[in-house]
């Protein structure tokens, strides 16, 4: 009896200071909510630190504050809306790592892009119910079939859902079609670049969170994280610098590909590709992107055009197989590519490339062999 006081002791000082309430509440579940929270907690920070995300803490804080309303208990879809390269995913991840415990099935659906009719939208309903119901071998006939799995299986679960970028109002419907379909408390977040969509989606507007640029310093600290490998430009560079990133329209994504292709340049180097942005039409973001796939010497370029166009997400390891069949040592200019933040590794060792840096690929094979660019 006694070593229960003070284990209850115990947890009710550490929840006081977290400002929890422990009075009707089982030990198992304070401990496991304790769990939650500190495992999140470090997620976020671990995936702030990690990702070198900057200003990233306003951004969940607007979210949790004004959108997500968790406390709520009705369910909600809330949209994230912006442009490609504005942020998008990487907020809906770490959203998803902060917040995913207090739900009691998540799933983040990635990169939705594209994908339509049966044969992408049926194993995506399938990895949504395996996901939240943790269970595999989920069968699903076809997309009316799903449906109805998952308004039965999950209409009484508090479940968080991701999508992200999603393109067609198509690839809404068989995933999250009504609010309905989901318990009490559930939040279902689109990321999209199409904020029509959303509103077809009767997303409504007090619940589109618009994807906000990076402020000046914001913008000047990630330019300077990747330039100078510091939080700041080195002396001699901060007018350069203040220039270069006022052409990135607070753009994280080519904040972070301009900084990258500037690191360890000179300064006619800098001026020059000054001079190449002072061109750029309505500072076009594939446009500024192209300055830094044009500073790559050719074999660079091949292996870039090679990833943009067939091994984008694919596994680090079999690409580099493939590759080596073609070229020697290409595991150096896979890392060149990463140094030049136009390509990165996920967790799970895929090679990932942002989804504008794949246009641009695609856009550079089709203008160099407009005949037949599948050679
Ligand atoms: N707050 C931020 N701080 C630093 N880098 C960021 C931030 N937000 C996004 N990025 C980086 O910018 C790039 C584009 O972000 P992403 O989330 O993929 O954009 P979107 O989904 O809107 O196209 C990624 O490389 C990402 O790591
Ligand atoms: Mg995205």
């Amino acid at each position: 009896m006694g070593d229960v006081y003070t284990w209850r002791d115990a947890l009710t000082q550490v929840a006081s200071i977290a400002g929890w309430d422990l009075w009707d509440k089982h030990e198992s579940r304070v401990i496991e909510e304790l769990v939650g929270k500190i495992f999140s907690d470090l997620n976020f920070i671990y995936s702030s630190v990690h990702k070198d995300l900057v200003g990233i803490k306003t951004r969940v804080n607007n979210m949790m504050n004004s959108y997500l309303q968790l406390g709520l208990n009705d369910v909600h879809f809330i949209g994230i809306w912006g442009m490609g390269g504005m942020g998008k995913t990487t907020l809906a991840q770490v959203i998803y790592v902060r917040i995913n415990h207090k739900f009691e099935g998540s799933c983040f659906i990635a990169n939705i892009r594209g994908k339509s009719g049966d044969s992408w939208l049926v194993p995506l309903q399938k990895q949504l119910l395996s996901d939240i119901l943790i269970e595999s071998n989920i069968y699903i006939r076809n997309i009316q079939w799903g449906i109805n799995v998952i308004k039965r299986r999950l209409c009484c679960k508090k479940v968080l859902i991701i999508l992200d970028d999603v393109d067609q109002y198509e690839q809404l419907e068989p995933l999250v079609g009504e609010q309905d379909w989901f318990g009490q408390g559930s939040r279902i977040i689109i990321t999209t670049r199409n904020q029509h969509l959303l509103i077809q989606h009767k997303v409504s507007e007090a619940e589109i969170y618009e994807a906000k640029k990076l402020n000046n310093d914001e913008a000047l600290q990630l330019f300077s994280m990747k330039a100078f490998k510091k939080d700041s430009p080195l002396e001699g560079y901060v007018e350069l610098s203040q220039e270069i990133i006022s052409y990135a329209s607070g753009l994280p994504l080519a904040l972070k590909v301009l900084g990258s292709f500037l690191f360890h340049r000179s300064i006619d180097a800098w001026k020059c590709a000054i001079r190449r942005l002072k061109e750029s039409p309505e500072r076009e973001i594939l446009y500024i992107l192209q300055i830094s796939y044009d500073g790559l010497k050719e074999r660079e370029k091949k292996i870039f055009l090679d990833i943009a166009c067939f091994f984008n997400r694919k596994c680090e390891d079999y690409v580099v197989n493939i590759l080596q069949t073609l070229y020697d040592q290409p595991i150096i200019d896979i890392d060149v590519l990463k140094e030049k933040s136009l390509i990165t590794t996920s967790r799970g060792k895929k090679l990932l490339m942002h989804d504008l840096l794949q246009e641009l690929g695609m856009q550079i094979v089709r203008r160099e062999s407009p005949e037949n660019p599948s050679q």
